[in-house]
């Protein structure tokens, strides 16, 4: 057996939980050193490092982390007589987060005048199913002018019929008009990979982009696309 390994939960921004955890898997190592004589090749604390959706996010810096982890490794395996092992994490949300965005065109506005304003895109739940499934927050920006100062507040609605089908509640955007893009930020970890067909509606496109060159590296699916699997039936 190579190593032992944990993973302790997502969206993470204190330090505290990670000492603990890998403190623990010392712990458990020199249990089983002091019982069996094994000697673990690693340790791995796995993942869940905090990433900023918005402004009342604080992520702590990548090394702040693999600082106070490799730290209570060594102190923890000096302590309790372990050869230091390799320590591996499996940061996920904390690499593709920030990475991606998700683009959607605006199309019609409902204001119940008074209450709230609504503004509709042209995706939703079917591409990010973390607003509805747990209340994930997100901000967006108007895409042709990402620094143009916020005007109003608005419910971003998807297109999927379903009153649960919001994406940004009381989003903060500049006016805007049909057919503006408006980007979701920090959508590139959880949002496609658990992105699905609700409804039956196909899923978008994924763009490579950088340094002004872009690179299609999934293909938006077409209606053949989603009945592929489909196959006439006769009544007997
Ligand atoms: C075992 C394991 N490692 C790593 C991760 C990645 O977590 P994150 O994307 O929050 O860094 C997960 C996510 O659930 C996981 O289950």
């Amino acid at each position: 057996m190579l190593g032992i390994h944990a993973h302790i939960g997502s969206q993470i921004f204190e330090l505290n939980g990670f000492q603990m955890a890998a403190d623990k898997l010392v712990e458990i190592a020199a249990d089983w050193h002091a019982q069996f004589g094994y000697q673990p090749e690693v340790i791995n604390v796995g993942g869940g490092f905090g990433i900023q959706y918005t402004k009342d996010d604080h992520p702590l810096a990548p090394e702040a982390f693999v600082d106070a982890i490799v730290k209570t490794i060594k102190q923890s395996a000096s302590d309790r007589g372990l050869d230091m092992p390799a320590v591996w994490i499996e940061p996920g949300r904390s690499i593709a987060g920030p990475a991606g965005y998700s683009l959607y065109t605006v199309g019609s506005r409902k204001d119940v005048p008074g209450l709230q304003s609504y503004l509709t895109v042209d995706g939703g739940m079917g591409d990010n199913i973390r607003p509805a499934l747990y209340q994930a927050e997100y901000e967006a920006v108007l895409a042709n002018d990402p620094a143009a100062k916020p005007t109003e507040t608005v419910h971003l609605a998807g297109k999927y019929c379903e009153s649960g089908d919001i994406l940004i509640d009381n989003a903060k955007l500049p006016a805007t008009k049909p057919g503006d893009v408006v980007a979701i930020l920090d959508t590139g970890a959880y949002g496609y990979s658990m992105a699905s067909n609700y409804n039956r509606n196909p899923r978008p496109a994924v763009v490579f982009v950088e340094n002004g060159e872009s690179a299609l590296v999934v293909e938006r699916e077409s209606y053949a696309d989603l009945t592929r699997l489909d196959r006439p039936y006769q009544a007997k």
